[in-house]
């Protein structure tokens, strides 16, 4: 699919990100052959890639998307640097690493991806964690606290952009340079239900709160009508845009400021 981009800024159905989140391949290109010339991205996660292997990113890189590949690498510099090259390989255009892993890890999947058009992008602390949980693994900060020195370690390196939940995205953006892009999962339309998501938001906070990209699961790819819910996103983005550039107060009532 061609992109558009007005003005500079990406256009809304480069924003979005679609998650696929299938068992199966055949599953989940029902799904995105629905969205073509719809949206640009397609997350790839764990569950999908690991029961279709190349073969999904192959289908719907020729069905013209572009792949983010959501592999949440944790391992040894040497492993993290062939898996990146891998990706990058196998046609995606972002991947993701866990921060956690360390400067050297961060440093070698950074430089895995310089010869490739691949960006890394990095999760900090995944939204499943609470701070009972980072005290049981020896970490006594408070999550956001380490979220943001996560953020800010990944992105010193090198990273092309952090994902994190709505929640924490005004914060992380305040931490990172604006060209490096925030990626924000945990999106709903409005009186939609939260599904396992805690920290959710509307496609309109999360433009507010400074994200790039929008993922978005369930709302998209259980819905009767994908291309329908996709399109009405799209246009909550826009709306959310125009909003923000015209200088109407953040988290308030739209008015001009
Ligand atoms: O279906 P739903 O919109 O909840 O899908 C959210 C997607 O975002 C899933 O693919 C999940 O892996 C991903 N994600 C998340 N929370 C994070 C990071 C990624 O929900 N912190």
């Amino acid at each position: 699919m061609e992109t558009v981009t007005v003005g500079g800024r990406m256009h809304p159905s480069e924003r979005l990100m679609v998650a696929l989140d299938y068992p199966d391949h055949d599953s989940a290109l029902i799904v995105a052959r629905s969205l073509v010339g719809v949206c640009k991205w397609m997350k790839v996660g764990l569950e999908l890639y690991t029961s279709s292997g190349p073969r999904i990113i192959e289908g719907l890189r020729e069905l013209g998307f572009s792949i983010f590949i959501d592999l949440k690498l944790l391992e040894i510099p040497n492993s993290v640097s062939g898996a990146v090259q891998a990706a990058a390989r196998v046609g995606a255009s972002m991947v993701t690493i866990h921060a956690s892993g360390g400067p050297r890890m961060i440093e070698a999947a950074v430089s895995a991806a310089a010869s490739y058009k691949l960006q890394i992008l990095a999760v900090t602390v995944p939204t499943s964690m609470g701070k009972e949980d980072l005290t049981a693994v020896g970490i006594s900060r408070e999550p956001l606290d380490q979220v943001i020195l996560l953020a800010k370690l990944a992105t010193s390196i090198g990273v092309g952009g952090i994902v994190c939940s709505p929640n924490e995205s005004a914060a992380v953006r305040n931490e990172i340079l604006d060209s490096i892009l925030l990626v924000v999962p945990g999106i709903r339309p409005k009186l939609y239900q939260a599904d396992d998501q805690t920290r959710i938001s509307t496609a309109t906070e999360a433009i507010r709160s400074g994200a790039d990209h929008l993922v978005v699961g369930r709302p998209i790819t259980r819905h009767s009508n994908p291309k329908q819910m996709a399109l009405q996103f799209q246009i909550e983005i826009a709306q959310a845009e125009a909003m923000h550039h015209m200088g109407w107060i953040v988290g308030s009532d739209p008015k001009p400021g």
